[in-house]
């Protein structure tokens, strides 16, 4: 499974983000998801929506900034490790390098680069951060795992206020499901909950927002499920962001074991931050030909964004086996890839939605639609948590794109194992 660490870059040179994509991209096995911005208090910020794996900060002589960085970027987001890149001319012929450094380490950095940035070097940073992760004192971080189509009504938020009430049942309290379809928000509903906080508190707390904060904006249901509600309105939905949902999800994963994220069938900004975020994301689509079209296009763009199959799961939902639907068998073979659950079709859930009582809690588990959301829930127990976002690394390496607040947001696709590999050799 590719690595996919989350780094921040802070310097005012653009050519020192080339220089990182270049040696990034001779790595093998890493689909890393780099966000740069070129001052330090906006970088500040975005450590402290984004908890980054890394934050590389490039020197200068103004060692008073570079403390400032340290200091509240351990304080907001103290899981991340701070690098300091540095031009080893930086002071002037007469200061040595070894002394920058000492003056580095005492501002607060853990390790450094030099510039110009050599693919060994970075490697062995990224190396470094591993093993640090997987060290002792490394944050448990919950597990994200996100339900997407690109086709309206197929079961998104069906499935995902079932398998998060059937986690809730057997990790009551350690279960988050976020309502991420934000402008028509249907789990609440599905639910019976009428939450008086939603996703609009945690934009409005922002600036507080932590994970006890997300604890109490969220809502409890008698499963053992918490909701976090979609806005109660268009307008309240526009406000949320892709920094916005990037901080709520770095939250949530430390505040719950199990993060479930309902969404919209549209691929914009947020739907990319929870993509960015998820451990799994289970594409579902109806057995119809139409629907099954439309998802090979969203796999191919999964693809392209460089999110690793090995987080992707396909369900076919509303399953009936009748002429009128495709045959499970069909659907692979156009999908080009396995169905890993089919869901049959179920009238009941139709009076369940409307009760606000959903299936799972009173269907049988040995059979039909109950059997099949509880393979999905023991499923989603054993996935691993990747303790870091996994990459959406848009196609073409390097491609750099503004997001909302100016700050660059840029992505890597992973090479082939064997042309980075050849890469390696080669120099
Ligand atoms: N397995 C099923 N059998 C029968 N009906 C189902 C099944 N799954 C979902 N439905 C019904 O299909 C309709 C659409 O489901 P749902 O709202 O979960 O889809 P969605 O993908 O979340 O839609 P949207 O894209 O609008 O958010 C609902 O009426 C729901 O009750
Ligand atoms: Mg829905």
């Amino acid at each position: 499974m590719p690595r996919t660490p989350k780094i921040l870059v802070v310097s005012p040179d653009d050519r020192l983000q080339a220089e990182l994509t270049a040696a990034l991209k001779g790595i093998p096995d890493l689909a890393p998801v780099v966000h740069h911005v070129a001052e330090i208090r906006p970088g500040i910020e975005a450590a402290r929506n984004r908890r980054p794996d890394l934050a590389l900060i490039e020197m200068t002589t103004d060692l008073r900034a570079l403390k400032v960085f340290a200091e509240e970027v351990s304080r907001l987001s103290p899981e991340t490790t701070l690098a300091a890149v540095f031009s080893p001319m930086l002071f002037g012929p007469d200061v040595s390098e070894s002394a920058i450094l000492i003056e580095a380490m005492r501002a607060g950095m853990q390790d450094f680069l030099r510039r110009p940035l050599s693919r060994a070097d970075v490697e062995q940073l990224i190396d470094r951060l591993d093993r640090r992760s997987a060290g002792p004192t490394a944050v448990r971080l919950g597990r994200i795992v996100s339900f997407i189509s690109n086709k309206g009504g197929v079961g998104k938020s069906t499935l995902a206020v079932n398998v998060g009430c059937g986690l809730g049942q057997r990790h009551p309290e350690q279960v988050l499901l976020i309502d991420a379809s934000l402008q028509l928000g249907v789990c609440a509903n599905l639910l019976d909950l009428k939450p008086a906080t939603t996703l609009t508190d945690a934009v409005q707390q922002r600036d507080r927002l932590d994970e006890t904060l997300i604890r109490q904006l969220a809502v409890p249901h008698e499963s053992g499920l918490h909701l976090l509600a979609a806005p109660g309105d268009a307008v309240e939905a526009a406000a949320i962001d892709d920094d916005t949902m990037s901080r709520i999800l770095t939250l949530a994963r430390r505040a719950y074991d199990y993060v479930l994220v309902d969404t919209f069938p549209m691929l914009d900004q947020v739907m990319m931050a929870v993509l960015d975020f998820s451990d799994r994301a289970y594409l579902v689509l109806e057995a119809v030909v139409p629907t099954v079209l439309g998802a090979v296009k969203l796999l191919q763009l999964l693809d392209q964004l460089g999110f690793p199959r090995s987080r992707q799961r396909i369900i076919v939902n509303r399953y009936t086996g009748s002429t009128d639907n495709l045959r499970v068998g069909d659907v692979a073979e156009r999908l080009g890839r396995e169905v890993d659950h089919v869901l049959p079709y179920r009238k009941k859930l139709a009076i369940a939605a409307n009760l606000g009582q959903p299936l799972v809690m009173t269907a049988t588990r040995w059979w039909g639609f109950g059997k099949a959301i509880w393979g999905l829930v023991g499923e989603v127990e054993a996935i691993q948590s990747a303790g870091r976002g996994a990459a959406t690394a848009e196609a073409g390496a390097g491609k750099v794109e503004p997001t909302n607040n100016g700050a660059v947001r840029e992505v890597i696709r992973p090479e082939a194992p064997g042309e980075a590999r050849r890469s390696v050799e080669g120099g």
